[in-house]
């Protein structure tokens, strides 16, 4: 917990030091590094793989054709893109679009942690296997998704990425379906002032 003498950071400081950050080859390429976007006190943090060549042309998370989708899909859950964080994995886009590396993600992880620290969501959102893995090593999207966890007195929601759907229509429901779970998740999520995680796994 900060103290007085250390207050808690704040998301725009986080960008500024990501903005500026070099620890990773990603940084080499970049047009514009993509902290992230939203809330600081928002209830949900959707958390992609990594931005793309319109996210890093304009700074910003998911604005090319599945932050569209992101956003129609977020309208099923009776959300709007103003009311939830959006980050990535890595905040600097891999050349031509590949997927980011473990040593990227790794290097990248620590300004995740800290927006996490920041906002204390209720939900963290994870949109495609990468950022699965960077919550739930080692397990499988198609077993993994639609199925909530607590992790350490927050709720892990994996779903499929948006842009899966674009490449595979059939994704689209699924991903659709689990979406519109995010108001019930929000209400069984672990109340800050109620007992050990242990008790709150039996919600799920
Ligand atoms: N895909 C992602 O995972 N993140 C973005 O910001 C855009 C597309």
């Amino acid at each position: 917990m900060p103290t007085a003498a250390e207050p808690m950071e704040n998301l725009d400081q986080i960008g500024r030091e990501i903005s500026a950050c070099t620890d990773c080859a990603l940084s080499r390429n970049r047009n514009r590094a993509v902290p992230g976007e939203g809330p600081s006190d928002a209830d949900f943090v959707l958390v992609g793989e990594a931005p793309g060549f319109n996210e890093d042309q304009q700074g910003r998370p998911f604005v090319g054709a599945a932050g569209r989708l992101l956003e129609e899909l977020l309208s099923h859950a009776g959300l709007s893109r103003g009311q939830v964080f959006i980050t990535n994995t890595v905040k600097c886009r891999p050349l031509n679009n590949r997927d980011p590396l473990p040593g990227e993600m790794a290097a990248c992880r620590k300004y995740l942690d800290r927006q996490l620290e920041v906002i204390s969501p209720k939900v963290v959102v994870t949109l495609g296997r990468y950022s699965l893995a960077s919550f739930l090593p080692g397990e499988a999207i198609g077993k993994a998704r639609g199925r909530p966890r607590n992790v350490n007195g927050t709720i892990v929601y994996p779903i499929y990425h948006p842009a899966a759907a674009l490449r595979q229509q059939a994704l689209r429901k699924v991903i659709e379906e689990d979406m519109q779970k995010l108001p019930e998740l929000l209400k069984a999520a672990p109340q800050p002032q109620e007992g050990p995680q242990e008790e709150q796994l039996s919600m799920f």
